[in-house]
């Protein structure tokens, strides 16, 4: 796992964008699998600056989202459909058949859980994976107990996550209770997993997904088995990692090409 701590999560969110606009750059046709929530929106407004002021072309791209919401229309204000939308989306020239997000008013879940899967594979598989991570170290929603070789699939959301989104539903009684996410799984076969954090509330999930065991207990822990994660991070994210001064000496002392 490569740790690159920054002072705070603008600087962060710079470095991200960058590490995608290479791959953009490097293959025109790029498969990016995207995050929603608070942590990946500075990444995005950096990649619309990119877009606008350098000509970061996005039109050969094909985007998969991680997750949606069950039951939640895709024009609902909270649904990740609306917040690509306004977020992303809207501000690229990413085609409008290349962008896939999971429908989570499906009549038939499995099945269109397995045409997602299938879309992945069609589309060459994920160059990038962006990941955020839940207090309780969930990747995608892929919640503590989830299988580490889950698949896109239908999962319950636990207490602790729906309080973490209440806010956004105008309170918890309104947070849906089900979603449709790519799995653990899915997630691990991105050829590079781009993995955000931000603030104290993240420390503990970060420690435990870095340094802790590998445990379905901590959804990300299992990122530890992928040959190539970067994390960025902020420096109160990584607060609560033993080995924090020698990632950082390791990000100091890399050969200029191996930086971002
Ligand atoms: C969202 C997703 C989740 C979030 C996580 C952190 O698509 O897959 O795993 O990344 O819940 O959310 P924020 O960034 O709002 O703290």
């Amino acid at each position: 796992m490569e740790i690159i701590i920054q002072a705070d999560s603008q600087e962060a969110s710079q470095t991200a964008a960058r590490i995608v606009a290479r791959t953009v750059r490097e293959k025109p046709h790029a498969v990016l699998g995207l995050a929603t929530g608070n942590t990946p929106l500075r990444l995005y407004r950096n990649l619309v600056r990119m877009h606008r002021e350098e000509g970061l072309d996005f039109s050969g791209v094909t985007c998969f989202n991680l997750d949606e919401y069950v039951g939640i229309p895709p024009a609902h204000p909270s649904s990740f459909h609306s917040y690509m939308w306004a977020h992303l989306f809207g501000h690229l020239n990413v085609a409008k058949e290349r962008i896939n997000i999971p429908d989570g008013l499906t009549a038939d879940i499995p099945a269109a859980c397995r045409k997602y899967e299938q879309a992945i594979r069609s589309a060459g598989g994920i160059d990038v994976q962006i990941l955020g991570i839940g207090t309780n170290g969930h990747i995608g929603f892929n919640e503590p107990s989830s299988s580490l070789s889950s698949r896109t699939r239908i999962k319950t959301l636990t207490e602790e996550t729906r309080l973490d989104v209440a806010a956004a539903f105008g309170g918890e009684e309104s947070v849906p209770t089900h979603v449709l996410t790519m799995g653990l799984g899915t997630i691990m076969d991105s050829r590079m997993c781009l993995l955000l954090a931000f603030g104290k509330k993240k420390a503990r999930a970060i420690a435990q997904t870095v340094e802790g065991p590998v445990t379905a207990m901590v959804p990300g822990s299992v990122l530890q088995m992928h040959p190539r994660v970067i994390l960025v991070l902020d420096k109160d994210a990584a607060s609560e990692l033993k080995m924090a001064d020698y990632y950082a000496w390791v990000s100091d002392h890399k050969p200029a090409w191996q930086k971002y």
